[in-house]
């Protein structure tokens, strides 16, 4: 049990009931400044402003002084690809001399490659260096995550990966969710058969998956060379029929009618959005489809940027997450998407952090234990280092100002 003191500012105080933040309330982060805030079994017990705080009650609690530093709730990473078996920066080095993501891909490079590589690689050195990746991003402030299959691409392979993740599940201090991608990219042996390999993934894949419990949504490429509609249509339906909801990657190059579908199936979320029509944009303010914005892949891809001001104009509730993974965005560190989203997004700190946080944990449906202050939800927050303003923590970029991570109530160290 820790009592934390003289904290200068506690950010994102919420009630339980405040699990999405929309529209113009974005850009509101309730706090409380001068505050202490108590931690008991793991959870948050208790927050409030230190000219209220009744020493007496917290008298068998370990102290804390925090000495002028704010506090946050983690960030959640609603949008990973962490489990992958090698870097792909010869990609990089090529695309510098002038091949675009698309070109790459359609010479057997991109997903294929990772995929390729994925094959190869045993359970063991798969995990060990999520792991490893997942210990970094959560000193980096992250303390919920959820992962993606999709570099498998054959029925052994997608299963190999979803194994991965779920022990990282079982074994990773933080939240994590899993989402089954066979439908990443059509894998060469189905290159003139698309729809066989849609086959393959209800038939074959699907009906292990459920048997062994191996994920909690389902995700489709949703693009031109990738996943057409009707596809994507059918590969969320088979999932929807199995208890699996929908975050689907859509509107990332090209807007195809995926947005559209994506709503019809009643998805949890449409991630990417670089390209979002007039007429996504009033569907998607119509639903329950939460959008999902990946601006360190635009920024790496040098792509457009999601236009989040218009879906916050919109009413929409939008979440920020990284897209970590080694062909579009090799980096996974929430705090860079911070800087991205108030710098190249023009989204406010206070809508940033709503977006990475409360918004974040939403999309993962974990809205009851994550993504805020709030007691009774587990004790998963930063400590920053001393600055003026929330506004510092995006406005430095390149490095992080965070200095100390809690999750379950315990420091974290690697
Ligand atoms: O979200 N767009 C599709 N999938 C990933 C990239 C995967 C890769 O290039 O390995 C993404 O950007
Ligand atoms: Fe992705």
């Amino acid at each position: 049990m820790k009592l934390f003191v003289n904290i200068k500012e506690v950010h994102q105080v919420r009630n339980p009931e405040e699990i999405l933040i929309k529209g113009k309330e974005m850009n509101i982060l309730p706090s409380i400044e001068h505050a202490w805030m108590a931690v008991a079994d793991g959870r948050i017990h208790s927050v409030g402003k230190m000219s209220e705080l009744d020493e007496q009650a917290f008298a068998s609690y370990e102290r804390m002084d925090l000495e002028g530093r704010m506090v946050l709730p983690t960030w959640v990473d609603s949008h990973t690809h962490l489990v992958f078996a090698g870097w792909r920066n010869q990609e990089f080095e090529d695309r510098i001399q002038g091949m675009t993501y698309q070109e790459i891909a359609a010479r057997g490079g991109g997903i294929l490659n990772s995929a390729r590589k994925l094959q190869e690689a045993s359970e063991e050195s798969l995990y060990t260096d999520a792991m490893d990746r997942l210990h970094k991003l959560i000193s980096l402030g992250t303390g919920a995550i959820e992962i993606k299959s999709g570099y498998g691409l054959s029925v052994e392979s997608e299963l190999k990966m979803l194994r991965v993740i779920r022990r990282i599940k079982e074994t990773a201090p933080i939240p994590v969710k899993a989402t089954f991608l066979g439908a990443h990219a059509f894998p060469e042996a189905y290159k003139d058969n698309p729809d066989g390999y849609v086959d393959l993934i209800i038939e074959e894949m699907l009906p292990r998956i459920q048997e062994e419990g191996l994920a909690d949504y389902i995700d489709a490429f949703c693009e031109e060379g990738y996943f057409n509609v009707d596809q994507t249509n059918r590969i969320m339906a088979a999932g929807a029929s199995i208890g699996l909801r929908a975050k689907v990657h859509v509107n990332q190059f090209n807007s195809i009618g995926g947005v559209e579908a994506c709503i019809d199936h009643n998805a949890l979320s449409v991630d990417h959005l670089e390209v979002l029509t007039t007429v996504d944009l009033a569907l998607l303010a119509e639903s329950n489809t939460l959008p999902v914005a990946l601006p360190s892949c635009s920024f790496f891809l040098s792509i457009p940027y999601t236009p989040v001001r218009d879906l916050i104009e919109a009413g929409l509730p939008v979440v920020l997450a990284t897209d970590y993974n080694p062909g579009s965005t090799p980096s996974g560190n929430m705090n860079f998407i911070f800087s991205l989203a108030c710098i190249k997004m023009e989204m406010t700190p206070a809508e940033a952090v709503n977006a990475m946080t409360v918004n974040g944990a939403a999309a993962l449906e974990l809205e009851s234990e994550i993504g805020s202050i709030t007691p009774g939800k587990r004790a998963n927050f930063m400590v920053t280092e001393p600055i003026s303003a929330l506004s510092f923590l995006p406005y430095a970029f390149g490095e992080h100002h965070i200095s100390d991570v809690y999750i379950n109530g315990q420091l974290f160290t690697t």
